[in-house]
């Protein structure tokens, strides 16, 4: 896993990142084995499924299973996150898997860094934080990696789930038409090909069910 996009191999140097962020996130990972479904992202699966296999940005990749399975179908992904924890818990199951190779794990605290590179495919989801996190600039950055003919697919809770253990009583979730408004695309150089709100049937850490609220937008570079 490199550290940062601008540093060279021999520099040992701390990575730029938040330490209060980084503790929060690391004591989340640490707090079970995986967290996350292991399976990728529902809405990722129906945008990147139909597209040939190119270049991807997974930013905030967590526990990696959109990266492994992008890396599956043969795309070479740059998959980022703050915590240490999730991005090494992230290799060893992309080295199980036998998709390492095409995967580029890079720490970034993305209000700090942003990896090197334009993709065909950048992908934010669930990159929430109940920490202060300035989303609309790192979106914007997420939009600007994005190369020419390529994808920026941002998916966002649009309420909190029901076990979430965090509290958002005082959050106010963007709706997708303001998370669209907040990226200030140029309308002479971008499509927009999706902007909803979608129902998903979900299953909880416990086992609990639930019909959760996603917020899809998904733009095109000309
Ligand atoms: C809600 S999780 C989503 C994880 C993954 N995308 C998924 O859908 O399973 C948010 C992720 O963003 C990462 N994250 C939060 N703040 C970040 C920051 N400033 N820079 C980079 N990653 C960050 C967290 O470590 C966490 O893995």
């Amino acid at each position: 896993m490199r550290e940062s996009a601008d540093r060279a191999p021999d520099d040992v140097r701390p990575p730029d990142v938040d330490a209060e962020a980084a503790r929060f996130w690391d004591e989340l990972y640490g707090q079970r084995d995986q967290i996350w479904s292991g399976r990728p992202n529902p809405h990722l699966v129906d945008v990147a499924g139909p597209l040939p296999a190119g270049t991807a940005l997974d930013l905030g990749c967590g526990e990696g299973a959109d990266a492994i399975w992008l890396a599956g179908r043969g795309w070479r992904v740059t998959a980022v996150d703050i915590s240490a924890t999730a991005l090494d818990r992230a290799a060893a199951r992309a080295d199980a898997d036998g998709v390492a190779a095409l995967i580029d794990f890079q720490r970034h605290d993305l209000i700090r860094t942003f990896p090197d590179g334009a993709f065909d495919l950048v992908s934010a989801q669930f990159l929430q934080s109940p920490l202060d996190f300035p989303r609309e600039d790192v979106l914007r950055a997420a939009a600007r990696a994005v190369a020419p003919g390529g994808r920026l697919l941002v998916v966002e809770h649009g309420e909190m789930p029901p076990w979430s253990r965090h509290d958002h009583s005082h959050v106010r979730f963007p709706t997708p038409e303001e998370t669209l408004a907040g990226l200030d695309l140029d309308a002479d150089r971008w499509d927009i090909e999706r902007v909803d709100g979608v129902q998903r049937p979900a299953t909880g850490p416990d086992g609990q069910h639930a019909a959760l609220l996603d917020n899809v937008v998904l733009v095109r570079r000309r």
